[in-house]
């Protein structure tokens, strides 16, 4: 079967397309024939060596696709069943640690840039009623990140105010599930040309964080006195902007480092204003099934901007790159 893997060195144009035997299912496992994936950031790290993976590895956190053999055992599921990955296998629920996040597809694992894959039956979940393989695929990394920060962690209610930054897959995802739920959005981009976007989306105040380098104390303002929720993804970039978004009280969640790995805080401010962070990784299976449940009865579809063959991953990276998109980029396979 075909697959694509990272080598030493990691760039994009060193990702390898190979022949690989297909997997056979143990007991308790299921082989999933894939037909979609999409890209995160952290696959990009991946990619081009940001993260440093074992030589060889299969790289792509997501996945959709068709279960087309069982191993002895498997209860859950039936061949011709419709999946889709989970960021983190083993976690399948509770409360997270060390042991359950150990295993990350694409990463410390091999992940769904292959044509097959054998996997626990209780490391994937069911796709949302009517959607694709490409809908499907974007949901597990970005899709189900946006989830718990805004519902998990934030305990998200309608009224609420909530800060999305960039049009990257996950902020889009928030913005939409931020507006199923009832919340008012303030969203940002560094691109009038996406400010429309934005707003058919849904975002009620939009602001170029380009032409506006001190948009976290506007929004605060326009806010009156800042927001319920915000969701960090420049890092190094944007923190210091996040938090003087954030009301007294408010809730901000660390989840990205786009502009930068490190960050200097204000402490003052973080005590006087009371905030909670909560750094977070994805989520667990447990909590994609309760957003797979919310998704079918909303009826959320993803924002897909562009889709790549699976031959065609290192170009898909490369556009990822530039930053044009807006929301998803799949690959199908
Ligand atoms: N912790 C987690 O569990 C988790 C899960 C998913 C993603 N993430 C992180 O979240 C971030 C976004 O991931 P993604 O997969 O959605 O990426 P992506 O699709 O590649 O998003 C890229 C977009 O982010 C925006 N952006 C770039 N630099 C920015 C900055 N300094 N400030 C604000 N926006 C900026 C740009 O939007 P505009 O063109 O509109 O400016 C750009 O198009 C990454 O750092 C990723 O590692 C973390």
């Amino acid at each position: 079967m075909r697959a694509i893997t990272v080598n030493k060195p990691a760039t994009l144009d060193n990702l390898a397309v190979t022949d690989i035997a297909a997997p056979t299912p143990g007991a308790g496992e299921i082989l999933v024939q894939w037909r979609a994936s999409s890209l995160n950031y952290h696959d990009y790290l991946v990619a081009i060596g940001g993260i440093r993976v074992e030589d060889g590895r299969i790289p792509l956190s997501d996945g959709a696709g068709d279960v087309i053999a069982i191993g002895e055992g498997v209860t859950q599921w039936q061949v011709g069943d419709k999946v889709m990955s989970a960021f983190f296998p083993n976690w399948a629920e509770g409360e997270v640690n060390k042991a359950k996040t150990a295993a990350l597809l694409g990463d410390t694992v091999n992940g769904c840039a292959a044509e097959q894959t054998c996997l626990s039956e209780n490391s994937v979940t069911a796709m949302p009623d009517g959607y694709s393989y490409a809908e499907a695929a974007t949901l597990p990394c970005a899709a189900l990140t946006a989830w718990r920060a805004l519902i998990v962690e934030g305990n998200l209610q309608a009224g609420d105010t909530v800060l999305v930054e960039g049009t990257g897959g996950m902020s889009v995802f928030a913005l939409q599930i931020a507006k199923a739920a009832g919340a008012y959005v303030y969203a940002t981009t560094s691109s009038d040309d996406k400010i429309d976007q934005l707003k058919k989306l849904g975002a009620d105040t939009v602001i170029n964080y380009k032409t506006d380098p001190k948009w976290g104390p506007t929004i605060n303002k326009l806010s009156g006195g800042g927001v319920d929720h915000v969701l960090d993804v420049g890092g190094s970039a944007t923190l210091a902007n996040s938090i003087d978004a954030a009301r007294v009280g408010g809730h901000i969640s660390l989840i990205g480092i786009l502009g930068g790995f490190t960050a200097e805080l204000m402490l003052p401010k973080m005590f006087g204003k009371q905030l909670r962070m909560t750094g977070l990784s994805v989520g667990s299976v447990e909590m994609q099934y309760a957003m797979v449940k919310a998704i079918n009865t909303s009826g959320l579809r993803p924002v897909i901007d562009r889709s790549f063959s699976l031959e065609e991953l290192g170009a898909a990276f490369h556009y990822q790159e530039t930053g044009k998109h807006f929301g998803k980029i799949v690959i199908e396979y």
